[in-house]
C-alpha cells in the first residue's frame, strides 16, 4: 500500500509531461540510441560500462548466471579503494575536492581533497591491519555523517574487509543484533555527533551493544563532540591516537571482482533485517554508471550532494561510491535540515554551488511546509538537477521541487531502486527522457524492469501489477549474509524466474512506470524501512502487551506513519503513560524511527477464522477510511469497535 495513491492515480490520466530540457539535449552525458544499444545486447552493455574501473586484473568473463546468483566479471581483479581515490591522485586530480564537509555546527566545514583522502584512508588500512582485521573480516560502522565515516568505508575496501554500516538513529539493540549476524569483531564509532544542536551519544551505545557481543576485540572511537565516554582498556582505541600516527601509504591489494565489499542491513517482512550483500566489480559498475548517466554528472565542474545518510543504501551508492569512482566533488552535511534556521540547506546550495541535489520525497514535503520565503532568501541558480528517492513522490512536492527549488528549469530524475539492487534501476535520463510527476518512467539501459500480473505475465498500458526485474544486473545483491535460502524465497520465488521486488508498479497509458510503493509489510516511514513484524515484535516484547498489529498508513509528511494496535496482558499495569511507554519501548528496542505514530489499545484485535490478524482494515481504521470487506472475520464487530475507538482517540503528534 502506499501514501498519495489517489493523487497519482488522478494524474495518471493527466497530461503533464515535461520534454526533456533543452539545456540538457544539446551536452547530455548520453543521447536515446542507448537505450537500444543497450537492449540488443546488455551484458556486452555492462561489460562496456564496466570500463569506467581501473581494473587490476582484466576480466574476460562478462556474467554467468546461476539464478538467483550472478557472478558478474568473474575472473577480474580491482581494488574499490583504488578506484574511489588513488586513480584520480595519479593522474593529477589530486587537489581536486572530494567532499565539502558542513558539520551541523555552523562554521565547522571542512574541505577535503582527493590527496587528502587517499591519505587518510591508507592510514585508517594501516590501523585496521594492526587491529588483526585482514580481508574477509567484517567491521560495524556506527557513525554520524563526518569524513571519517567514509574514510572508515574506504579503508575497510581497501584491505577487503566487509563493511556493516549501522545507521546511527538505530539503538544499541538493533546495533548488537547486527553486529551478531555479521559477526563483526571490530567496532568503528565515535563520542557522538550533532543531532538538532545537541551532541547525541553513539558510543554509549556501542558499548550497551557489546555487552551482547562478547566477540568484538576492538572499537576505534573518533573524537567528534568531545563529550565524556567509557573506555575498557585494551578494547578500546581512539581514531586520533591509532590512526593518526599511521604511515600515509599503504600498498593496495587486487581482489577479486564478486570479492564481498560491504552488508546493508534493511527491513523484510519479517521481525529480522537482512543482511544484504554487495560486492566488489558488478556493484562499483553500476553505481558509477548511474551517478554519471542518471545525473547527467560532469566530474569536472559539479557539485553533487546526496543529502541521505551514510548509514542507509543512497549514502553507500551516491555520496561514497557513485560519486569516488567518477572522481566528483560532493558535499557532505552532517546535520538535519533545519539546524542553524530552516533555510540551512538552501544556504548550503549557495555557498558551496550545488548543480545537483538528491534527496527523499519527504524532506522535500518537509521543506515545503516550512514556505517558499527560505528557498527564496538565497540563489539557487547553480542547481541544474534534481533526483528524488526512497519512496514515491507525490505529484504535488514534484511539482514544488520543479518550481521553487528547480527554476522550472532543472529536470527531476525520480529514481527506484532498493537495498537489494544496489544502484538505481528505473528514472528518467536528463536531456534524454521525458519527466511526469511521479513516475520513474522507465527502466534505466541494461535494466530489464516489468511489470507483472499474478501469473508472471506484462500488464498492458494502463494497467497495475507487481515490479519485477527479469534479467540480472551488475549491482544486484548477492545474496542475504549467512541465509541463502531466504535469498531465493524472499525474491525469487513468488513470481517464478524473476526479481520480485515487493513493489506495486503501473504503466500508464503512455507506457511509463509508475511505481506505487510497497505491497507486502514493508512500511516506508520518511523514506526509511521498517517491517511491521518488526514493530509488533518489539511491542510483544513489552511486559503490558499481550498482541500488536502494525500497519503504515498514509502520513502527508513522512509518506507511511507507523500506527499499533495493541491488545493488553491481564495482569497489565494500566496508567496513563502506558501509550507514550509502549512507544518509547520500540524507540529503545530499534530506535526513535520507528516509534509508532499512534498507538491503540484495544480489547481485541480483528482475525479471520484462520486466525490471521486483517491488516488491511486496521489500515483502513488507521486512516479513518470507510471499512473494506469484514466478512472474513470472525466477529466483524470487532473492527467496527476499534473503528470507534480509533474516532475518538486523541491525534498523537
Ligand atoms: C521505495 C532506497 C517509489 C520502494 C534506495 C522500494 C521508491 C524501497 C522509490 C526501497 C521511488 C525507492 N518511487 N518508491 N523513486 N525509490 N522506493 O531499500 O518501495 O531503503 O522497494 O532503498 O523504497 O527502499 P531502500
Amino acid at each position: 500500500m502506499t501514501d498519495h495513491r489517489d493523487e497519482i492515480e488522478a494524474l495518471l490520466h493527466e497530461d503533464r509531461t515535461f520534454a526533456p530540457s533543452p539545456a540538457f539535449v544539446a551536452q547530455a552525458n548520453v543521447d536515446a540510441s542507448i537505450y537500444d544499444a543497450a537492449a540488443a545486447d546488455p551484458v556486452a552493455y555492462w561489460a562496456e560500462q564496466a570500463e569506467r574501473l581501473t581494473w587490476g586484473v582484466p576480466f574476460t568473463s562478462t556474467l554467468e548466471w546461476n539464478r538467483p546468483v550472478a557472478t558478474w566479471f568473474g575472473d577480474g581483479q580491482l581494488n574499490a579503494a583504488v578506484n574511489c581515490v588513488d586513480r584520480h591522485v595519479a593522474v593529477g586530480n589530486g587537489d581536486k575536492v572530494a567532499y565539502y564537509f558542513v558539520g551541523e555546527p555552523d562554521g565547522d566545514t571542512r574541505t577535503i581533497t582527493y590527496a587528502d583522502l587517499a591519505r587518510e584512508v591508507a592510514k585508517a588500512a594501516n590501523a585496521l591491519t594492526e587491529l588483526g582485521v585482514s580481508a574477509g573480516d567484517r567491521v560495524a560502522i556506527y557513525m554520524p555523517m563526518i569524513p571519517e565515516a567514509v574514510v572508515a568505508m574506504l579503508a575497510c575496501a581497501r584491505i577487503g574487509a566487509p563493511h556493516s554500516v549501522v545507521f546511527g538513529g538505530f539503538s544499541a539493540d538493533a546495533l548488537a543484533s547486527r553486529i551478531l549476524d555479521a559477526d563483526c569483531r571490530v567496532v568503528i564509532t565515535a563520542d557522538g555527533g550533532y543531532r538538532r544542536g545537541a551532541a547525541s551519544g553513539l558510543k554509549v551505545n556501542v558499548d550497551a551493544a557489546l555487552e551482547q557481543c562478547p566477540l568484538v576485540t576492538s572499537v576505534l572511537v573518533v573524537r567528534r563532540t568531545g563529550q565524556e565516554v567509557s573506555f575498557t582498556a585494551g578494547r578500546d582505541h581512539w581514531w586520533h591516537d591509532l590512526v593518526d600516527r599511521q604511515s600515509s601509504t599503504h600498498a593496495a591489494q587486487l581482489f577479486p571482482a564478486e570479492h564481498p565489499l560491504y552488508v546493508m542491513y534493511t527491513s523484510g517482512t519479517t521481525a529480522k533485517p537482512k543482511g544484504i550483500l554487495h560486492t566488489t566489480g558488478g556493484y562499483l559498475t553500476h553505481v558509477a554508471t548511474t551517478h554519471s548517466m542518471v545525473f547527467d554528472l560532469k566530474p569536472a565542474t559539479d557539485v553533487v550532494w546526496t543529502a541521505a545518510d551514510i548509514g542507509w543504501v543512497t549514502g553507500h551508492s551516491y555520496i561514497v561510491y557513485g560519486p569516488l569512482c567518477n572522481g566528483a566533488t560532493s558535499v557532505l552535511y552532517e546535520g538535519v535540515p533545519d539546524a542553524g534556521g530552516r533555510d540551512r540547506w538552501w544556504r548550503i546550495v549557495e555557498e558551496y554551488g550545488v548543480t545537483i541535489l538528491y534527496t527523499a520525497p519527504t524532506t522535500i514535503r518537509t521543506l515545503m511546509k516550512w514556505g517558499e520565503e527560505h528557498p527564496e532568501r538565497h540563489d539557487l541558480s547553480s542547481l541544474r538537477l534534481l533526483g528524488s528517492v526512497g519512496e514515491p513522490i507525490n505529484p504535488e512536492a514534484w511539482m514544488w521541487y520543479r518550481r521553487v527549488i528547480g527554476g522550472d528549469r532543472c529536470p527531476i530524475v525520480d529514481t527506484w531502486w532498493q537495498t537489494e539492487t544496489g544502484g538505481i534501476m528505473a528514472s528518467p535520463l536528463p536531456g534524454v527522457t521525458a519527466t511526469k510527476p511521479g513516475a520513474a518512467m522507465r527502466a534505466l539501459p541494461g535494466i530489464s524492469i516489468d511489470v507483472v500480473d499474478d501469473d508472471g505475465r506484462s500488464v498492458g498500458n494502463g494497467e497495475g501489477g507487481f515490479l519485477v526485474v527479469r534479467e540480472p544486473w551488475p549491482g544486484m545483491t548477492r545474496g542475504i549474509w549467512g541465509d541463502p535460502a531466504r535469498f531465493v524465497e524472499t525474491y525469487f520465488s513468488q513470481l517464478p524466474g524473476v526479481y520480485f521486488a515487493g513493489d506495486g508498479a503501473k504503466r500508464d497509458d503512455d507506457g511509463d512506470l509508475w511505481v506505487l510503493g510497497r505491497i507486502d509489510d514493508v512500511m516506508n516511514v520518511s523514506g526509511h524501512r521498517l517491517s511491521t513484524a518488526e514493530v509488533e515484535h518489539a511491542l510483544v516484547a513489552h511486559p503490558a502487551v499481550a498482541e500488536a498489529a502494525v500497519v503504515g498508513a498514509s502520513d502527508a509528511t513522512t509518506g507511511q506513519a507507523i500506527v499499533a494496535f495493541v491488545t493488553l496482558r491481564l495482569d497489565a499495569v494500566v496508567d496513563d503513560d502506558l501509550v507514550e511507554s509502549l512507544r518509547l519501548h520500540v524507540g529503545q528496542m530499534i530506535g526513535p524511527i520507528a516509534k509508532p505514530r499512534q498507538v491503540l489499545i484495544t480489547p481485541e484485535l480483528p482475525k479471520t477464522r484462520s486466525g490471521k490478524i486483517m491488516r488491511r482494515l486496521l489500515r483502513d481504521v488507521a486512516e479513518q477510511r470507510t471499512l473494506g470487506d469484514t466478512t472474513t472475520l470472525v466477529d466483524p464487530a470487532v473492527v467496527a469497535m476499534i473503528d470507534e475507538l480509533m474516532r475518538s482517540a486523541p491525534a498523537d503528534d
